[in-house]
């Protein structure tokens, strides 16, 4: 297992560039199973779990390749409506090819997804989901889905869940007459998702509100060479903050600030200084700011658990205290034990972290057992006194891409072990 070694308390100073966002490429690719001809995405990096997605892609039949920075798939050749397990016990995403296999072969069998390891991840609803539409499911550890044909249908979700959004949207683009679905996820990576689809010819409306209306097609015709995927705003928060916590001043370019208010509202004032263009966002430390007080994890555009993390990491240095509630996934806190070994003071209720600021971190010996915590580690680490040694590198690669020479080139005494 290779890991990562950082040296703390040198400042971050210079430039950092995001590119497009693994969670907007995921269901893209995933989406590639309804088109008969190659589609380019560009601004992509070969991140791990972009990787995993693409030999799940190529299992199936279809094919990819990378000229620079641009991703080719092409998905006219897959013939095997069946995810391999190996692979698709590795990544969350897998299960968003489901919506799609089923609309192209009207069969798919798979096996339940893997993905980030921080508790239960359920895959109900969308199982619930694509029944309404019409496809019959058995089995539960390796599922049989079948339909003989898709039927629009009005759909509420108990939760505005991400990947079932995007697995409906998927299913119904290609389904006979109009789905409604309603407490949707209105998170910027769906319209991105739904904004390409339409390019291709898929009639999709209220994509960023709570109600997606999607009026069926025959097929998505509309050859289109390129597409630009939205930016990571979760990586672009991961450098704001590892900013924040050393005290330095970095320019984030391909950074698009609407999608990160939250974050912005929340640092803003609190001992820095922001500015904001079309796609950049500078910011500059003045000082150890202030505890951050209550915060809530929640669907976009609230705080996003994705950011919890390391948004934790970077509480434990501040003067005060700040209150983390976790409003997504039940268990995920998996960084603060990692933290405690700095010297961090943490205490966990149920969903809820208690942080009382200490200026006082030092290094140790920690380990990323999943990509957020992973980046969280690296803040904490990048801040603190003393080396740091971080194991599980490939688990924070599955996010993050080239995160070492990244904050390498801004100053970091960081090392790839
Ligand atoms: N849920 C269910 N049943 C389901 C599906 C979801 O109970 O069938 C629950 C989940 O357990 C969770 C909540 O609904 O409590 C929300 O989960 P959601 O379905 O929205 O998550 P997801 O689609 O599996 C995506 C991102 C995650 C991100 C969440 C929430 C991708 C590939 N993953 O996951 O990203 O945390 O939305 O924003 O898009 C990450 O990047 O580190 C990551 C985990």
């Amino acid at each position: 297992m290779s890991k990562l070694i950082i040296n703390g308390k040198n400042k971050l100073y210079g430039k950092v560039d995001v590119k497009s966002a693994k969670n907007a490429i995921l269901p893209l690719i995933a989406s590639c199973v309804l088109l008969d001809f190659e589609v380019g995405f560009l601004n992509c990096n070969e991140i791990g779990d972009v990787s995993v997605m693409l030999d799940i892609i190529k299992s199936l039949g279809g094919k990819y390749r990378y000229e620079g920075d641009t991703l080719f798939v092409d998905c006219s050749s897959v013939y095997i409506p069946e995810l391999p397990c190996e692979l698709s016990k590795k990544i969350r995403a897998s299960v968003f090819l489901l919506g799609p296999l089923l609309a192209r072969f009207r069969k798919v069998s798979a096996v339940t997804p893997g993905g980030c390891n921080f508790g239960e991840r359920p895959i109900g609803m969308h199982l619930d989901g694509l029944k309404m539409l019409g496809a019959e499911v058995s089995g539960s550890e390796h599922l049989y889905l079948r339909a003989e044909k898709l039927t629009g249908a009005k759909i509420e979700l108990p939760f505005p869940s991400v990947g079932v959004t995007e697995n409906l949207i998927m299913a119904s683009c290609l389904a006979e007459g109009e789905t409604v679905i309603i407490n949707s996820a209105k998170e910027p990576e769906i319209a991105c998702l739904c904004s390409f689809l339409n390019r291709l010819g898929a009639k999709i409306y209220g994509a960023g509100t709570s109600r997606i209306t999607v009026h069926g097609v025959k097929k998505l015709t509309n050859k289109i060479s390129y597409f630009k995927p939205i930016t990571d705003r979760i990586e672009v928060g991961t450098y704001m903050l590892a900013t924040l916590n050393t005290g330095g001043e970095v320019e984030i370019s391909g950074a698009n600030f609407l999608h990160n208010t939250s974050l912005i509202k929340k640092i803003y004032n609190n001992t820095c200084k922001i500015s904001l263009e079309s796609d950049k966002i500078y910011l500059k430390c003045c000082g150890v700011g202030n505890g951050l007080g209550f915060i809530k994890t929640a669907p976009y555009p609230s705080f996003p658990t994705d950011l919890q993390s390391p948004l934790l990491a970077y509480a434990c240095s501040l003067n005060g205290k700040t209150v983390i509630e976790e409003g997504v996934f039940k268990n995920r806190f998996a960084i603060a034990n990692e933290l405690k070994k700095m010297n961090a003071n943490i205490y966990i209720d149920g969903n809820r972290a208690v942080i009382n600021g200490t200026n006082r971190l030092h290094g140790a010996v920690l380990n990323a057992s999943d990509l957020r915590s992973g980046a969280g580690l690296i803040i904490s680490a990048l801040g603190a006194e003393g080396v740091s040694e971080i194991s599980g590198l490939e688990v924070i690669e599955r996010g993050y891409f080239e995160i070492d020479k990244k904050l390498k080139q801004l100053g970091a005494d960081i090392t790839k072990g």
